[in-house]
């Protein structure tokens, strides 16, 4: 009789090894720390996610709730998006950013803009091409090249630059090497947001290589102090950029703008090459978002410009000036975001040393004696080690407590 095959040792790591290669799992560490301060009996506020306190507008769940009435819904989604899905975010492309585009031929619908980031690197990179990612930034650009076995170029900005790129960072040789660039603005972790002059300038020089470009517009109408939608451009609308031939797409989420986090919605948009690559991923991972999600997303997307969604900017600037005025008195570097859901601050000057904290010795000191949890910088770039993000999504006398909290904190 041939021997048994040998089990497989209990404890094993059974991962791929594009798993092994992901860096560990920064919000992991920042829950450790939570618990132990919950365990500790500490009223914890959690300034550490960004997800949205407020609930989503009743105008859409209005809709969900006659969508999921109709029994074709129940079947499965149309997977690249609905007509009238596809229909509700060309019009805003072209009402909000006057980019015009065949929904057909440039448009997906996403589970959500993490989706189609995440899996767009297997749609376009081979194992070895080259990605550029400008950190600080969302761990997902960075996370779906290692998945798709591709090698991920890390440019890290600095505060001399207003966390900016900057486009000597951008070296023939880099390029040549590379296949795919991403860029973010209104930009996670920092709320930078840049004009559509600047955009052009970064994007240009990347294609003029071969490099595909890849916009991440999840925070497009959380900006303030009247700046207006110019703020947050479209990668698609600036200058010198034509999405019929140049390789360039760009995501849209709906999770931030309207409080819809947990409905998993967004689209990308952006050259017909790019789109089809993604739509024979999301063929074979996925059947795309649930059509009564479609239908109540189309809704949204028609009244972006609702006097709801013109509220939700404004808490958000409340919240973020009260933040703001909290941290400089405790003498954090900080500038007021000018977008998104975040404010980005360098940790304050520790008596000790004369230098500011470490980004992880500060944010733990905040969990300890105040109970508020916020992200260290060190988890998004070397560059930001003593930095760290604020997130605004909680309900504002939350956020006023905590403030009250760090502000009483000696350092
Ligand atoms: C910069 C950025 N892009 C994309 C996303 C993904 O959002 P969603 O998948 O909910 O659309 C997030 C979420 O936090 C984000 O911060």
């Amino acid at each position: 009789m041939p021997p048994a095959p040998a089990l497989t040792p209990p404890g094993t790591d059974l991962r791929a090894d594009r798993l092994r290669k992901l860096p560990p799992f920064l919000f992991n560490a920042i829950d450790d720390m939570k618990r132990a301060a919950i365990a500790a009996c500490k009223d914890v506020i959690n300034l550490g996610v960004g997800d949205p306190d407020r609930p989503t507008p009743p105008f859409i769940i209005d809709e969900l709730d006659k969508a999921a009435r109709v029994p074709l819904n129940h079947q499965y989604p149309a997977c690249y998006g609905t007509g009238r899905f596809l229909g509700a975010a060309s019009a805003f492309m072209q009402r909000r950013f006057g980019v015009t585009v065949d929904p057909k031929k440039n448009m997906v619908a996403l589970m959500g803009g993490k989706d189609g980031i995440g899996h767009l690197p297997l749609a376009l990179l081979n194992p070895g091409d080259g990605a550029i990612v400008f950190a600080p930034a969302y761990p997902v650009y960075k996370q779906g090249a290692i998945m798709a076995g591709a090698k991920v170029h890390v440019l890290e900005t600095s505060p001399a630059h207003r966390w900016t790129p900057q486009p000597a960072q951008l070296s023939d040789d880099l390029l040549n090497a590379s296949k795919l660039m991403w860029l973010n603005f209104p930009g996670n972790p920092t709320g930078v947001t840049i004009g559509s002059g600047e955009l052009s300038v970064l994007a240009r020089r990347a294609l003029d290589h071969g490099v595909s470009v890849a916009s991440d517009l999840a925070y497009s109408e959380l900006y303030f102090d009247g700046a207006g939608p110019v703020a947050c451009p479209s990668l698609l609308a600036a200058p010198g950029i034509d999405h019929l031939r140049d390789h360039v797409i760009e995501f849209h989420s709906l999770s931030k703008t309207f409080n819809m986090t947990g409905w998993r919605i967004g689209f990308a948009v952006g050259h017909e090459s790019l789109i089809s690559a993604l739509k024979q991923v999301k063929d074979n991972y996925d059947s795309g978002p649930f059509n009564a999600v479609q239908d109540a997303a189309a809704v949204a997307l028609e009244r972006f410009d609702d006097p709801l969604i013109i509220d939700v900017r404004h808490e958000y600037q409340v919240r973020r000036d009260a933040a703001v005025a909290a941290l400089r008195q405790i003498g954090c570097q900080v500038e007021p975001p000018r977008a998104g859901i975040f404010v980005w601050a360098r940790c304050p000057i520790d008596s000790t040393t004369g230098e500011p904290m470490s980004s992880w010795r500060f944010v733990e000191k905040l969990i300890e004696e105040a109970g508020v949890v916020t992200v260290p910088g060190a988890g998004f770039a070397e560059s930001a080690s003593d930095w760290f993000r604020l997130g605004l999504t909680r309900e504002t006398p939350r956020l006023l407590e905590a403030m009250e909290r760090i502000k009483k904190l000696r350092f």
